[in-house]
């Protein structure tokens, strides 16, 4: 028998550890014929830590799952995966959460053993790669520009583009290098994926080293994911010595090999400039553009530069082609993207879906509405430096140009819930105080304004000149949008501004208040 115990950070973090031990313990000590497989995390946050149990009617779930609950739920019949424990959820893909969802870039989480190549091609692992090596190098660049595919990082510029930029540059060395500093609040996709399907990536990464002529990889990530850093980099060793890295990419004329560096968790190094000065061992600064990274970028070098998702779609799109991607999702939003929902949301989590749910659809039925059961006032979209959407926009749907167009941003896709008692005023003065704590001091609209912003914020706050404080506010949130040189100065308008616009009485009613005391 198989019984599966997330090793996913979120899992861990809820008590994964020590369910393992104690399932480990009873199975031992009983005599139990089981063996516990560590897998990745399903995404359903508010069920961890979830154990699984394999029966020959598929999976079987029980969570959330305490080490006190073993003893109880083996005398219930956990190992047959029999019901009448509270925790018994019935088959794993029949939870709704679940079973809703469209997996292609997250379908082994959670499924297989993350560190087995065993369980990866028997899942369908590799198959991207060894259609890719049967390939030319524009062909493979061609099939990704066709699978519509944008940067999943935030931005959302399409990969191939991207990469045909690359593979045109003239240079001796390229470079691909992930951008794995997953530093956007309520952003959790990447760590799933290096924790839970690490060799997805690793496989996208050798695609897109083929597809531009790289043959050296390196992937950036942050101080703050130890378990995703020991997972990814066992994954480079179980890849290395199975010949998917090294000189001969599966036996091929190809070499492509790959390191992990990490980082000291400062915001901006997710700012693709700054990853590559911090990469070179550098300050993380950014880097005035142009040049594009695609012509100079690590060590001066043609660099593809893409974010973990981008990369680990990748296999599925050589797998499957261009067509079948292509056609999930909505406009220029093809594809799926991997919905990540925190904050004050009754089902936390990884939502994978085809592009095009709406935001109303995503807060109020897939997240189930607030944890507190309170009314929703807002949902943030895009991390700190995403605009505030409140309920009377819920009707936007999940594709970039549509978020684009409400003043907001989709980013990397995470989604944080507040309830009717969240203050938008302190709100928008986290987002100048974040840019300010953050922001890497070369360009004066971020440097300045955002530690301005936070003064004139404090000015509204306790009812000074609170017209006057407004209108300052919003000629700050101009001068940062247009005259910053990179995202994190240029986007913390969205917040403030979508605070102020869409929740008015917090600005007035506070300076109101202040003012009658
Ligand atoms: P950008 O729009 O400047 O660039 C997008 C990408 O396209 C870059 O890699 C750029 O080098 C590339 N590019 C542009 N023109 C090109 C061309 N002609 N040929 C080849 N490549 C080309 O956006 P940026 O500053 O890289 O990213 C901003 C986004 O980052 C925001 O939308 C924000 O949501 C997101 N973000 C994500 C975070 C996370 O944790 N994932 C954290 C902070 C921000
Ligand atoms: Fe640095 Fe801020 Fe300017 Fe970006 S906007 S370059 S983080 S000072």
């Amino acid at each position: 028998i198989k019984i599966y115990v997330p090793r996913d950070s979120a899992a861990v973090a809820l008590g994964a550890n020590h369910v393992a031990k104690a399932l480990q313990y009873a199975i031992a000590s009983e005599g139990h014929d089981a063996i516990i497989v560590r897998n990745g995390s399903r995404g359903m946050h508010w069920l961890e830590p979830l154990v699984e149990v394999e029966t020959p009617e598929g999976r079987i779930a029980y969570g959330p799952v305490r080490a006190a609950d073993v003893e109880p739920l083996i005398e219930a019949g956990l190992l047959e995966g029999k019901a009448g424990h509270p925790l018994y959820l019935g088959p794993t893909e029949d939870i709704p959460f679940l079973k809703n969802q469209t997996r292609l870039t997250f379908a082994r989480c959670g499924v297989t053993d993350p560190l087995s190549l065993t369980d990866y091609e028997a899942h369908g692992g590799l198959k991207g790669l060894r259609s890719a090596l049967s390939m030319h190098a524009a062909d493979i660049v061609k099939e990704v520009t066709d699978s519509g595919l944008r940067g999943r990082g935030g931005a959302g510029f399409p990969t191939g583009i991207k990469w045909n930029t690359v593979l045109h540059a003239k240079a001796a060395q390229k470079y691909i290098v992930c951008n794995a500093d997953e530093g956007d609040s309520a952003t959790f996709a990447d760590r799933m994926i290096m924790e839970g399907d690490p060799f997805v990536l690793i496989e996208g990464m050798a695609i897109a080293g083929l597809a531009t002529g790289a043959t050296k990889g390196y992937i950036f990530t942050r101080s703050e994911y130890p378990l995703a850093i020991e997972m990814f980099n066992a994954a480079i060793e179980i890849a290395r010595a199975a010949g998917i890295l090294g000189p001969s990419v599966l036996g091929s004329h190809h070499a492509f090999d790959m390191e992990m560096r990490v980082g000291a968790g400062a915001y901006v190094c997710g700012e693709e400039t700054s990853l590559l000065n911090a990469l070179e061992g550098k300050r993380g600064v950014v880097r005035a553009k142009p040049p594009l990274p695609a012509l100079e970028g690590l060590f001066g070098k043609p660099t593809v530069v893409n974010n973990v998702i981008s990369l680990a779609s990748v296999p599925i799109i050589l797998d499957e082609g261009a067509e079948y991607y292509r056609d999930f999702g909505m406009g220029r939003s093809r594809g799926t993207i991997p919905i990540q929902i925190a904050g004050n949301a009754k089902y936390t989590g990884l939502f994978e879906t085809a592009f095009g749910l709406t935001l109303g659809e995503i807060v109020e039925n897939i997240g189930g509405g607030t944890a507190t059961g309170r009314p929703i006032k807002a949902a943030q979209v895009g991390g700190p430096l995403g605009a505030f959407f409140p309920p009377a926009l819920f009707d936007t749907p999940f594709d970039y140009e549509a978020f684009a167009a409400r003043g907001g941003l989709i980013g990397h896709a995470g989604i944080t819930v507040f309830d009717d008692s969240a203050d938008m005023l302190k709100m928008a003065r986290f987002a100048f105080e974040f840019c300010a704590i953050e922001s890497c001091g070369k360009c004066t609209p971020c440097r300045i304004g955002s530690t301005r912003g936070v003064e004139v914020i404090d000015r509204i706050a306790a009812g000074i000149e609170p017209k006057k404080s407004l209108e300052l506010v919003t000629d700050l949130c101009n001068t940062m949008k247009f005259g910053s040189l990179c995202a994190l100065g240029g986007f913390t308008p969205y917040p403030v501004m979508s605070a102020i616009t869409h929740f008015p009485d917090d600005f007035v009613g506070a300076a109101k208040l202040e003012a009658a005391e």
